[in-house]
């Protein structure tokens, strides 16, 4: 199990015309086993944090820890969904699901016999030794997806993993996700678009402003688990997601007045 926690993460690129603030001081944490969303406008930073906390980029300031431990900077302590599958194109559909597994030190045949099983699972049986060109955007994310997945770190973190999926098997997706994390807890860090999805997967929800990007709102969901999709239609339900939206609405209707 793992605690995540970022401290005071500020980040700006430099661009033609000077830098461009993206993060402003974000403070957030994961705590052992437990689901957190990201939500906020488009652009205003989740991706950037991501890769903060995968270690791809160095913060201009904060820090980052996990366990206590701070690990600003450092790559591979984390299983990581990238919001573009990133499959590699010259390795099969099985072994790209796989790799996570290998990477760890996992018998390679176990690592494919594995990445197989869970292919039949989301609905890609029979593509196992194909190259990714021949799959659907949808298809490539489910296939990133199982990678993540399936790659040991205790602490996953998932980019919009459904976004490009159609509402049937962004449905499953979601179900095989909340049945594997209520069987092994691994701590979640999860982006979304759909304020029904992060209110139906997890304990805890960020919701982010316009870019930079600050937390505007922290709230904690009510509901018990196992989840079941009848929650959908609780008042309290309705209540949080018009609360949420209109949080949303008041960011993408105001540019950079915090
Ligand atoms: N490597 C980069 N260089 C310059 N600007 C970037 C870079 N990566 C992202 N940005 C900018 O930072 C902002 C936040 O991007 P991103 O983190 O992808 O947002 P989100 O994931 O919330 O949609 C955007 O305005 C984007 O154009
Ligand atoms: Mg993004």
């Amino acid at each position: 199990m793992k605690k995540l926690e970022l401290t005071g993460i500020g980040h700006y690129f430099q661009g033609k015309k000077g830098s461009v603030p993206v993060l402003d001081h974000i403070d957030l944490h994961v705590n052992q086993g437990e689901f957190v969303s990201l939500i906020g406008p488009s652009g205003s930073g989740k991706s950037t944090l991501f890769h903060i906390i995968g270690g791809l980029i160095q913060p201009k300031s904060g820090d980052v820890h996990l366990d206590g431990v701070k690990v600003t900077g450092e790559k591979g302590l984390i299983a990581y969904m990238p919001q573009q599958p990133a499959l590699f194109p010259w390795r099969s559909i099985e072994s790209n699901a796989a790799l996570g597994l290998e990477v760890a030190g996992q018998d390679r045949s176990e690592a494919l016999a594995k990445a197989r099983e869970w292919l039949v699972k989301v609905g890609l049986g029979g593509y196992e030794r194909e190259l990714p060109h021949v799959l659907s955007g949808g298809m490539q994310q489910r296939v990133s997806f199982l990678r993540a997945l399936l790659s040991p770190q205790e602490l996953m973190l998932l980019d919009e993993p459904f976004g490009s999926l159609d509402a049937l098997t962004r449905q499953d997706m979601q179900a095989w996700l909340l049945a594997i994390w209520e069987q092994n807890k691994r701590s979640i860090l999860f982006v979304t678009h759909s304020i029904e999805e992060a209110l139906f997967l997890s304990d805890r929800i960020y919701v982010l402003s316009n870019k930079p990007a600050c937390v505007v709102e922290e709230l904690t969901v009510p509901f018990p688990r196992p989840r079941v999709e009848t929650v959908l239609q609780d008042p309290k339900f309705q209540e949080l997601r018009h609360y949420v939206q209109g949080l949303l609405r008041r960011e993408t209707t105001t540019h950079g007045s915090h």
